[in-house]
């Protein structure tokens, strides 16, 4: 049986660990093995009962070993991954209790618990989708992508590369964010928002742009 790993041990590796401890695949496709987390090993806590296995610069991913992602900042996320990748590591998508639409495809992302989708959507790799978020139909949501809990996305919504998307926030229907932008708590985001750029508020306004 294979083993799961998590990479990052802080609160979305917490929050990953209890979700896969509940998952389908628990016991059955896989068991869990323990965290990487590059901060060293104080960083898991002996309450968890799951060890700390090692840096991801030095860890050597085996045959038998699925990888999930669990760390919130984007840059730190794909440095990480990439190590892992470098070295042969197999990334998974969990989505326990989800249900995405018909025709919907996805990479290794983790969906948190009740995220949903509607039909037609692109959703990729290394990414972190928190619970309860709504995707509508025909999203298109890039690599590396971090969506904090309930969001909605409406229709035709494409999200870039390395956005990041926090908590409650509403993107209309066809919007477009480039790569690497922030959307604040509870923005509603009315306009496209170009790469690099921060935006808040509701209607969202850019407090940061490269
Ligand atoms: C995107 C975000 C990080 C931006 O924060 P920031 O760049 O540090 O911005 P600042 O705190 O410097 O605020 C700049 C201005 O925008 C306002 N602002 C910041 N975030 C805001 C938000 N989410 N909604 C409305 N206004 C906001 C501030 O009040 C400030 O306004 P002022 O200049 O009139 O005083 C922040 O909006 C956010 O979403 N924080 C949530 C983080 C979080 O909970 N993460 C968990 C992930 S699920």
């Amino acid at each position: 049986m294979k083993k799961i790993i998590i990479l990052g041990a802080g609160g979305l590796g917490r929050q990953a660990l209890a979700q896969l401890q509940v998952d389908y695949g628990h016991g059955i496709d896989w068991v869990i093995a323990g965290f990487l987390d590059e901060r060293g090993p104080e960083t898991v806590s002996e309450a968890l009962y799951y060890p700390w296995l090692g840096y991801p610069e030095t860890f050597i991913p085996e045959s038998d070993h699925y990888f999930v992602v669990a760390i919130g900042e984007p840059g730190s996320r794909e440095k990480q991954v990439r190590l892992l990748l470098g070295k042969g590591a197999e990334f998974i998508s969990v989505r326990t209790r989800c249900q995405l639409g018909a025709r919907t495809q996805y990479g290794a992302t983790f969906f948190g618990y009740d995220v949903s989708s509607g039909v037609d959507c692109q959703i990729g790799s290394y990414g972190f989708i928190d619970q309860e978020t709504l995707i509508g139909h025909d999203v298109v949501i890039g690599d590396y992508v971090h969506i904090g809990p309930r969001c909605l996305l409406a229709g035709y919504v494409n999200i870039g590369r390395g956005v990041v998307i926090n908590s409650g926030a509403m993107l209309a229907r066809g919007i477009s964010v480039g790569d690497g932008a922030v959307i604040g708590m509870g923005a509603v985001v009315f306009h496209d928002v170009a790469a690099g750029t921060t935006v808040v508020g509701n209607p969202a306004r850019v407090i940061f742009s490269k």
